[in-house]
């Protein structure tokens, strides 16, 4: 066995073995069990084929050679086969652990090149709730897959090109360079917005400067780019700074802005065209890829070129696809957006492989999420109807995060006080974010995501915290230390199970790109813990052996909490 084949991959090999001496590639259908450790439901498929009763084929796998000594298996029900895992034999998996700084997940067998699109705000615009899930969950997809050992290319699709964009020039030379600048990198996007669009609404002279600053932009005036890259630099400085106070990778360097793709738009639509994929629409150049329709039943397009010969969000989608798997050489591509633009990226992948842009061996995924209710369960709006700022939220996250630490952060100084309650303020935000399934809409609440207890951030930071104390406390008042294993009681085991369990935890939130089913798994763990510290003595065990055991069991706990907090991107503090 290599030492990075996983407990169950083991079990896996196994059984496989059991099972080909019956039916050669027969499936064992390991799944987990109430009952056992794992159970195998493989027997009862494998009847109908062979026209056997099942549960006398689950009597042959239980009693095959290759389980013996290391699982006990029963034959239950109908011809389930039961799987208890011998406590010797997880001794010896998790011995493997200790020191592992993977903690037992193998490096992936096939690493890929993945390129992930998250974040995308928009320059001059607030960035909203949207834009925090996107930012949030496509950052935990891509620490997990570089910890999975993935060529992971991140890209910040920034909003810095389009129409808007004359209107914003406009406004900024109307209010003057220097308050522009003034009220963008104070994040006062929403207001600059507002305001360039009640001037293009009210006035038709600006208006019309807007429509010639378009067309100036578009030809690449020098004076036109620069006002451009001011508002660009301005809007990213502020999202560079939302970004380091969520904690996520994202820099500067990932930005591929929409603007990127501007020399390749007419390519694309010249491509199209001869490729005999566009069709003339009212004036627009559009493709119809099939099997799209709206609601009339009638084919629906997807407009590269306007009327007026402008290209389209959809042109650069189409653009970015295309430089995606010539450039990076993309295995696999995310879109992490909002499920309202499933149908528009459905659209362009479709597109994209009519045009051979996107060949089959290359999978593009929309990694869609929903929504971020009020407590009223609408659409998370301020109280005059407006967008949330985000950096509001994670002020507010922060204080709060104070307010509960309390007591608890007493004993610090400021400057630790300070850096706890942003570790545990935003660590819950993320937490809340990410442990719900992110297909499904979810109610903000802060009280909730800031709970010590149930499923949230601060309850695993603080079960991680409380291990690093027992350690602590274990050395300095006994000289202990974490010592050999050995796992002998039903706690133990159970949490033996939920340690070596962790890889396919990690492997079932990647292939789904489920960050939750990660959530789930280090709930579940802290959970086997707590049981385990209630009925097991540590600090007052029967004898040193049994102490510096659970010392061991007590660190790979921490260690595997930690490791995939820091996967979903939220710190584990030692103390708290
Ligand atoms: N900027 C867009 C928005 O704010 C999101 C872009 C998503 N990515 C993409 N390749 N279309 O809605």
């Amino acid at each position: 066995m290599g030492a990075m084949t996983t407990t169950r991959g083991r079990l896996q090999v196994a059984l496989q073995a059991a099972f080909d001496r019956l039916a050669p590639g027969a499936d064992p259908v390991l799944r987990p069990s109430e009952h056992a450790d794992l159970q195998s439901n493989g027997a009862l498929a494998l009847a109908r084929t062979l026209g056997r009763s099942p549960r006398d084929l689950a009597t042959e796998v239980a009693a095959a050679p290759e389980l013996a000594g290391w699982c006990r298996a029963e034959v239950s029900g109908p011809g389930f086969v039961n799987l208890h895992l011998a406590d010797h034999f997880l001794t010896g998996q998790l011995d493997r652990l200790s020191g592992d700084p993977r903690l037992g997940v193998p490096a992936a067998a096939e690493p890929a090149t993945y390129v992930v699109d998250y974040s995308a705000p928009n320059v001059a615009k607030e960035m909203h709730v949207g834009h925090l899930r996107t930012t949030i969950i496509g950052d935990a997809l891509c620490r997990m897959l570089a910890f999975a050992g993935h060529d992971v290319r991140r890209e910040n699709h920034l909003g810095d090109w389009g129409t808007p964009f004359g209107m914003l020039i406009e406004h900024l030379l109307e209010i003057g360079e220097q308050e522009a600048v003034e009220e963008l990198s104070v994040g006062d996007l929403d207001t600059f917005y507002r305001q360039a669009r009640a001037s293009f609404e009210a006035r038709a002279d600006f208006r019309e400067a807007s429509r010639r600053r378009v067309v100036l932009l578009q030809q690449g005036d020098e004076e036109t780019r620069r006002l451009w890259s001011v508002l660009v630099a301005e809007s990213l400085a502020y999202f560079d700074d939302v970004y380091t106070r969520l904690g996520v990778l994202l820099t500067d360097d990932d930005v591929v802005g929409e603007s990127f793709y501007n020399d390749a738009l007419a390519g694309v639509v010249a491509d199209l065209d001869a490729a005999g994929l566009l069709v003339e629409s009212d004036g627009a150049r559009c493709v119809f890829p099939p099997g799209f329709a709206g609601r009339d039943g009638e084919p629906l397009p997807l407009i590269v070129q306007k009327s007026d010969g402008g290209y389209t969000y959809a042109t650069t989608d189409l653009a970015a696809l295309r430089d995606r798997v010539d450039r990076h050489h993309a295995d696999r591509i995310l879109y992490v957006v909002g499920a309202p633009q499933h149908q528009h990226l459905e659209m362009c992948f479709a597109v994209a492989r009519s045009a051979g842009w996107l060949p089959a061996s290359v999978e593009a995924t929309h990694v869609a999420f929903g929504s971020v209710l009020g407590a009223d369960h609408k659409m998370f709006k301020t109280r005059s109807g407006d967008t949330v700022k985000l950096v509001t939220l994670l002020d507010e996250a922060v204080a709060r995060a104070r307010l509960a630490l309390g007591e608890r952060a007493a004993h610090l100084d400021e400057a630790d006080r300070h850096a706890l309650a942003g570790t545990v303020g935003i660590g819950a935000l993320k937490y809340a974010d990410l442990s719900t399934d992110r297909t499904r809409d979810y109610v903000f609440d802060f009280d909730r995501m800031l709970a010590f207890e149930g499923n949230t951030g601060p309850y695993l930071q603080y079960a991680h915290a409380r291990i690093c104390s027992l350690l602590r406390r274990a050395h300095t008042d006994a000289g202990a230390r974490p010592g050999a294993l050995q796992v002998a009681t039903p706690e133990e085991h159970h949490l033996a199970l939920a340690l070596l369990a962790f890889p396919e935890a990690l492997d079932g939130a990647l292939g789904d790109a489920a960050p939750h089913r990660l959530c789930q798994h280090l709930y579940e763990l802290a959970g086997a813990f707590t049981t385990f510290y209630e009925r097991c003595p540590v600090l007052r065990a029967d004898d040193p052996a049994t102490r510096d055991s659970r010392l061991r069991l007590a660190e790979l706990t921490g260690a595997v909490l930690a490791c995939g907090l820091g996967l979903l991107g939220i710190g584990a503090p030692e103390r708290m």
